[in-house]
């Protein structure tokens, strides 16, 4: 008998006010064109008084809810944010004490774009261990922190916002295979070469502040379209499936071209694809659970389909999970 780690709940929030590319066209040399051209979104949403553990507090405590447990059964909780509120403590224990966890170890994970993906596959490697059970997967960002709202080549794309998931340990037996419920592969990859092309100029023991994202737009681009390409070829060659067999694919939303472009490579038609930066923007971390959560509340993705999320961001890191729902 082995163990598998799958979802039971998935919860999300966005900020309630609303920026669009109109409004934007007032604080920046851009136009509503431009950034739906080249990036596909149109509004994003940012955090006016809440911070990433505000945020992230209110997604788990819904995912929690889908999930019909209650907080005491929770047994670990790890966040992936760049935005935490202050240096320490991580983010996950202002989520623990807010819904009332009890003593578990709580932490966060720092892998930008990629930093949900990256939690999602720790979470599982915890699970498979034996070392947690219930375990609370939280993405959650306040990248307009960050943003240099001056900056027309970064403050158009990015955004803020939350999405969690609950990872519940289940008994498998032996020879189930792709068929089960849970998470079946994961993979993760960071090129440090690539740390100078999207960066933030400012931290802790270097400035002293939280600095401003810095990006080569272009480059970072080349970089996700061969990355994401790969990684989803490497995840339908180790689980031995054909891109049919996936019934969404959950991208991480950083540009409408990059998702296309990985569809694509899947020949999967865009209509099996979540897509969710038109409304949301790049928020980070927080894209994927935030999506997957969409998805799950109208109904598209339901029990039992097979899907595949990825995501590419600064490090460069990237990375790619398969799961039955
Ligand atoms: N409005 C109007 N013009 C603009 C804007 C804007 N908001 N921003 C840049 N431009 C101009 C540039 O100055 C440039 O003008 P020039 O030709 O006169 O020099 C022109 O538009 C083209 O700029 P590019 O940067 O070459 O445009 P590109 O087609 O590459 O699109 C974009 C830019 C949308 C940023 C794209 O490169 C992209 O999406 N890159 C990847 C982003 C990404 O995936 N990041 C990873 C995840 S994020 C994370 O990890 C935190």
């Amino acid at each position: 008998m082995t163990v598998k780690a799958y979802i039971s709940g998935t919860g999300s929030y966005l900020p309630p006010k609303v920026l669009t590319n109109k409004d934007l066209e007032r604080m920046v040399d851009t136009s509503d064109e431009w950034i739906v051209q080249r990036s596909g979104i149109k509004e994003r949403h940012i955090a006016e008084n809440e911070t990433t553990a505000d945020m992230a507090i209110k997604a788990a405590a819904r995912a929690i809810e889908m999930a019909g447990i209650s907080a005491d059964q929770i047994n670990g909780i790890i966040v992936a944010t760049t935005t935490p509120d202050s240096t320490f403590p991580a983010v996950a224990v202002k989520v623990q004490s807010a819904l009332g966890i009890p003593a578990c170890p709580a932490f966060d994970v720092q892998a930008v774009c990629s930093g949900f993906v990256y939690a999602l596959s720790t979470a599982d490697a915890y699970i498979r261990t034996g070392l947690m059970s219930r375990v609370l997967v939280i993405g959650a960002e306040k990248m307009s922190s960050i943003i240099d709202w001056t900056d027309r080549g970064t403050c158009v794309l990015f955004a803020d916002g939350a999405g969690a998931v609950i990872l519940e340990a289940r008994d498998v037996e032996d020879g189930e295979g792709l068929e089960g419920q849970g998470i079946h592969s994961t993979h993760l990859y960071a090129n440090g070469e690539g740390k100078d092309l999207l960066y933030v100029d400012g931290g802790v023991s270097s400035t002293g502040d939280s600095g401003h994202i810095k990006m080569e737009g272009k480059e970072v681009f080349k970089y996700a379209v061969t990355y994401l390409a790969e990684i989803v070829a490497e995840v339908l060659a180790q689980n031995k499936i054909h891109p049919d067999q996936i019934d969404w694919l959950v991208p991480h939303q950083a540009n409408i071209r990059i998702i296309e472009s990985t569809a694509k490579k899947l020949d999967m038609s865009m209509d099996k694809v979540i897509v969710t930066i038109d409304r949301h923007g790049n928020t980070s971390a927080a894209s994927i659970p935030l999506a997957l959560d969409e998805a799950v509340r109208d109904g598209r993705i339901k029990r039992g389909q097979m899907v595949l999320t990825e995501a590419m961001g600064g490090g460069l890191t990237w990375g790619a999970v398969l799961f039955r729902f």
